[in-house]
């Protein structure tokens, strides 16, 4: 793909896809990370002279105007990050949006309405899609965590107008590709989270690409369930337990060491504060379930990942939401975090609660590369391609 590098853009038009889908409380942003991650694409197109126009969808208004789903109230938090002024169009197509360009300096920067107040963005209609390129004269792509979506602004539009890769799309899909693509090894993975029906295309394709496969958090059980183990009460899905033994088969053969729990945490109740104990994983209690690893786990998991050149996790290894079950999830990530700062590790995480989770361990400013995308960083995991960054690298 071609970068901003190679762009003429003095003058230009430039159509810049960001991911603004930020949460928001009563109106107000409470995290502003992905707007800081498009900052540096914003002020290098700005920079050399470009009309910086942002595209944008927020929430799933599907294909209707909705006013708890406008861009507008994100503005306020755009210029604070950016300390600068920043326009508002009403409409990300039509007169409203034309006009609104034509008032642009070069350098300005101009944020368009929720393209997904259309219809034609989700379905990528090509009318749709040349009327935002009838407005541009560039089109940027900065938004990684969009690219799972083929919409006429994440896709269609690569098509229309010369394309480039935002500062941001470059710095993911590198940190990606270090990590999975061309690894330094041995490649360790840590996948967490409830249920391995969600996870199951991607254990698929990390077995073929990883050394030491960590399963943890909830679908572990399963796992373990599935090798005759005792999991009483716990999050558990027994009707994929073939699938499971499948998994591990084909890691067998694949060479991927499995890593599973030898201990846990368990409680009689999925609640904060619990009272819980440590049991070996042959022990665990008909009415147990198991809310974390234990420290014979985490010291596992910790003496593997000493010997680990790269780290790739998704996923917490508990119910890292009710403490004390953040325990193993907050232990691995910091050690994780000091591996990283000593230079012993590349380490990369993303997707859904993981960048929470790691937060919440005092651990995510360590990390190499932190994504913050969701269901493309998953995508990603499942080696399945992107449509937006494939519309750029065509
Ligand atoms: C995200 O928040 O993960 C992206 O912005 C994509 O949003 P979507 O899942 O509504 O397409």
């Amino acid at each position: 793909f071609k970068t901003l590098d190679s762009a003429d853009l003095d003058g230009k038009r430039v159509l810049l896809r960001v991911d603004l889908n930020v949460p928001t409380e009563n109106g107000v942003v409470t995290d502003k990370t992905r707007i800081e991650r498009v900052l540096p694409t914003i002020e290098d197109i700005s920079k050399k002279g470009g009309k910086v126009i942002l595209l944008a969808h927020f929430g799933r208004p599907k294909g209707e105007r909705k006013e708890e789903d406008s861009l507008k109230p994100i503005v306020s938090a755009i210029e604070e990050t950016a300390k600068r002024k920043i326009a508002f169009a009403d409409d990300c197509v039509g007169d409203v949006a034309g006009a609104a360009i034509a008032q642009l300096k070069n350098g300005d920067i101009l944020l368009l309405e929720n393209t997904r107040f259309h219809k034609g963005e989700e379905k990528n209609d090509p009318a749709f899609a040349a009327q935002l390129a009838k407005l541009g004269d560039i089109y940027v792509n900065d938004a990684f965590s969009a690219a799972h979506r083929a919409h006429a602004s994440t896709e269609g539009l690569a098509h229309l107008l010369p394309a480039y890769a935002g500062r941001t799309m470059q710095a993911e899909l590198q940190a990606l590709s270090e990590a999975l693509e061309h690894p330094a090894r041995p490649v360790m993975a840590i996948v967490g989270g409830a249920k391995i029906s969600t996870k199951l295309d991607l254990l698929g394709n990390l077995i073929r690409k990883v050394d030491i496969l960590v399963i943890g958090g909830g679908m572990a059980n399963t796992f373990l369930a599935a090798q005759g183990k005792p999991v009483g009460k716990s999050l558990c899905e027994h009707d994929l337990l073939e699938k499971a033994r499948a998994i591990l088969a084909d890691a067998q053969s694949s060479n991927c060491e499995i890593v599973l729990p030898i201990d846990a945490t368990v409680a009689q109740k999925f609640e904060a504060h619990a009272p819980s104990h440590i049991v070996a994983i042959e022990h665990v209690g008909e009415s147990d379930m198991i809310l974390d690893v234990g420290p014979k786990s985490i010291a596992h998991i910790e003496s593997l990942l000493a010997k680990a050149k790269t780290l790739v996790w998704n996923g917490p290894l508990g119910a890292f939401e009710l403490p004390p079950f953040d325990e193993g999830t907050n232990a691995v990530a910091q050690t994780a975090a000091r591996l990283t700062v000593e230079s012993k590790l590349l380490s990369v995480a993303g997707g859904g609660d993981t960048v929470a989770a790691l937060n919440q361990a005092h651990a995510a400013q360590e990390f190499s590369y932190l994504s913050t995308a969701g269901g493309a960083f998953l995508e990603w995991l499942e080696g399945k391609e992107l449509p937006g960054v494939a519309a750029l690298t065509k």
